[in-house]
């Protein structure tokens, strides 16, 4: 079938109006739809998405900074086809061939030694499952159960995902969280009182020690942290911050959990983001672009020590089974995603056509409403304020957001910072995005702030 024909086909109203009666949006109340109408996306390829007026954009957010190697790849649908013909699903407690393979391989690029994988469905099933395996780890170790996580952070959406995320409003309206989770301070140096990056990751290692000192070393389980904050504002760490973290995890014994759903799979310019910072985790969680999305798919990772203790002679194993864990279909989209993000160095290409994006968008700081500029590779944040330097309201960085679409670029926006406002644009677009894309996005946010700007 030739899928243009099916996507022409599509009778954009009536689909709007059964969505409307039916579908539940993700963090929005329908009423503000009335105004503020939701795109009909009906193809993509390339960097682009043609919504179902066959007006065309260029998709800055890889969808949900996800769709690394661009969509269209017709390898990946190929290879997902035909697993689905020869066996279409088979569960973990027997073998499936495309399940090992991908955990072989995973087990060949990830850092360090981790070289055991569980295969999940997503991001916040691989979350959920790194908690468990920590907790699991933990009693092994004497009782050690508690997961320090750091505001600021997302960790996905299930409840003990959504336990380790430090953003207020992701929280409250499903308080009272897992029990057992201390936040710390994230390095967001742009509202810190640090004099200096190192400053800040020094006072950030030191809180953490503190923290694990006071909670009882042999109660702490594990530390989390996405190497980059994704969805709450964009925040690489200062250079040294992770390996400072990382020490005072092997001081305390306590594990260190990379959550790389966003970071992975080069984002960030280099594979992991784990491998740009020089640390080794003993449990990675993964999703995204894992398959860019073609297919849901997630895992965690651990090292053998971790794998080992979990299976020392007398122990139970991991008492968990996801059905579609390791679903073939999904592990064979997702090898030959990984073929094609090695085979042509998209990796390399974030890291080159990020310095591009990143040196474009810094020359916005000069627009009065831009606090602060910020990223690494392919993924970046611009901090919008007011006047007084306060962050701007969620409606008013959406509304800048409404004039980058209308330059042809979709973008995103969110924020984490206690309780205050979505007001940071993010740039996450797939891994083969070219400087001239690159310009484009950095011109559209340009154009859309300086109209914003000159409405005063
Ligand atoms: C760092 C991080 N962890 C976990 C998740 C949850 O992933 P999913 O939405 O696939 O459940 C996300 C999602 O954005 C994420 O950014």
């Amino acid at each position: 079938m030739n899928p243009g024909t099916a996507a022409a086909e599509v009778d954009v109203r009536e689909i709007r109006d059964i969505d409307g009666k039916h579908v539940w949006h993700p963090m929005m109340n329908h009423s503000a739809l009335e105004t503020n109408p939701l795109s009909v996306i009906t193809r993509a390829d390339g960097c682009t998405v043609t919504d179902g007026e066959g007006v065309e954009y260029l998709d800055a957010m890889a969808a949900l900074w996800c769709v690394n190697i661009g969509y269209g790849r017709k390898e990946v649908a190929e290879a997902a086809y035909q697993q689905l013909l020869e066996l279409p699903y088979y569960p973990l407690s027997q073998i499936n061939p495309p399940a090992a393979k991908l955990a072989a391989k995973l087990a060949e690029i990830l850092p360090g030694d981790l070289n055991r994988v569980w295969f999940v469905n997503s991001g916040s099933e691989a979350v959920d499952t790194a908690i468990k395996i920590a907790r699991a780890w933990g009693k092994l170790q004497g009782g050690r159960f508690k997961i320090i996580a750091r505001y600021q952070g997302y960790h996905g959406g299930n409840i003990g995902g959504a336990s380790l995320t430090g953003q207020t409003k992701r929280r409250e309206q499903f308080e009272p969280l897992m029990s057992g989770v201390i936040h710390v301070q994230a390095p967001y140096f742009f509202r810190s009182s640090a004099g200096s990056e190192e400053e800040l990751a020094a006072r950030c290692a030191e809180e953490l020690e503190t923290v694990i000192r006071y909670q009882g070393p042999e109660t702490v389980a594990a530390f989390i942290a996405e190497p980059v904050i994704g969805g709450g504002g964009v925040i690489p760490p200062p250079a040294d911050y992770l390996k400072r973290m990382r020490e005072v995890c092997d001081r305390y014994g306590v594990l260190m959990i990379a959550d790389e759903v966003i970071t992975g799979f080069g984002r960030t310019g280099e594979l992991f983001a784990s491998d740009l910072y020089g640390i080794r985790p003993d449990v990675m969680t993964m999703a995204k672009g894992l398959s860019s999305a073609y297919l849901p798919i997630g895992a965690t990772a651990v090292t053998d020590a971790v794998f080992d203790a979990l299976n020392a002679e007398g122990e139970p194993g991991f008492m968990q089974i996801n059905t579609y864990g390791g679903h073939p279909a999904s592990c064979a989209a997702a090898l030959k995603n990984l073929e094609i993000m090695i085979d042509e160095d998209l990796a390399g290409n974030a890291r080159r056509v990020g310095k591009t994006l990143g040196e474009a968008l810094g020359r916005l700081r000069d627009i009065p409403c831009v606090g602060d500029v910020r990223g690494v590779g392919l993924i970046w944040g611009v901090e919008l304020v007011e006047e007084n330097g306060d962050p701007l309201s969620t409606e008013a960085t959406g509304r800048v957001l409404s004039y980058i679409k209308k330059e042809g670029v979709l973008a995103g926006k969110n924020a984490g910072w206690a309780d205050g406002p979505s007001n940071t644009l993010t740039i996450a677009p797939p891994l083969i995005l070219t400087d001239e894309q690159a310009g484009k996005i950095a011109s559209a946010f340009e154009t859309a702030l300086r109209k914003f700007h000159a409405e005063g």
